[in-house]
């Protein structure tokens, strides 16, 4: 596992994003290198990492990611299951980063709500797979109900040019993030791509304490009001909430989901200063 290139919580204080993702990414190798037998297989990596926080690494470590596999003769393979198709504003995390992986491998989008998912790869290495014997079953292998399904969804992207929504709707939701920031001392950070955005919860934004109870409380009280929120509480990532709603989400439905969270983070405050 490689230290993941927060640039919220740098491993090296006060360092820009692309230094710190960068010594990131030394201390991953060095700790690969020191344990490797001397026949690695693959690097895998979210292009964003999502569950684990929201996580946008910079342009350069995804680069030399690409230049640490070549040079061991590994694999990259980028887990877009979340992020291909549209959702971060590009149509893959690839394109987002400008660098092309060995393989990518794409589920839950591209079915619209069917199992389905994909490996994407190049002619080279799927005649290598071919040539070696390797074969994959599940029973729904090319099943034509959710290869259907996904065509369909491919075209709606497409006609409904739901990539460029995603990255307006995205700018837009973060303004209006940013502006309920400016209200709330306890809305850390937020960031993200598109319509993929974390906003991690704090007790402060000096000390940048994640606070888990509020984070909690907050997310209850949304749901109370109509808001569904999906909360990430790691002790050593914080209380980040991951926003990733449908692509088609309207202005209306946005300054609404604003409005919620506006006044579930008041009374959430509120009532754990009362508690206290
Ligand atoms: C980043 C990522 N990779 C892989 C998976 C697993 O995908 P599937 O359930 O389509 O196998 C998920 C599911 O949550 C995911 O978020």
């Amino acid at each position: 596992m490689m230290p993941e290139p927060n640039s919220y919580r740098p491993i090296i204080s006060g360092a820009t994003a692309d230094d710190n993702a960068m010594a990131c990414l030394e201390l991953g190798l060095k700790m690969f290198d020191a344990q490797s037998r001397g026949a690695p297989a693959a690097i895998l990596i979210e292009p964003i990492i999502s569950a684990g926080g929201v996580i946008v690494p910079p342009q350069c470590f995804m680069e030399g990611l690409r230049t640490a596999a070549d040079e061991r003769g590994m694999l990259l393979i980028f887990d877009e299951a979340q992020t291909a198709f549209g959702r971060i504003g590009e149509s893959f995390g690839a394109i987002y980063h400008g660098v092309v992986p060995d393989i990518m491998s794409v589920s839950k989008t591209l079915g619209g709500g069917l199992p389905l998912a994909a490996t994407i790869t190049s002619c080279a290495i799927e005649q290598d797979v071919h040539d070696k014997g390797f074969s994959f079953y599940t029973s729904h292998v090319s099943d034509p109900l959710p290869a259907h399904a996904g065509l369909a969804v491919l075209r709606t992207i497409a006609n409904e040019n739901l990539i460029e929504r995603a990255r307006e709707m995205g700018d837009y939701l973060r303004q209006q993030l940013e502006t309920l920031q400016q209200r709330h001392e306890a809305i850390g950070d937020i960031r993200g791509a598109g319509l993929l955005i974390g906003v991690e919860i704090v007790k402060d934004r000096q000390t940048k304490v994640p606070h888990h109870q509020l984070g909690a409380l907050t997310t209850e009280l949304c749901f109370e009001l109509g808001l569904s929120m999906n909360i990430r509480r790691r002790a050593e990532r914080g209380a980040v909430w991951r926003i990733a709603p449908p692509l088609t989400v309207s202005h209306d439905e946005v300054d609404r989901a604003i409005t919620i969270l506006d006044q579930a983070l008041s009374e959430s405050v509120d009532k754990l200063a009362r508690a206290s």
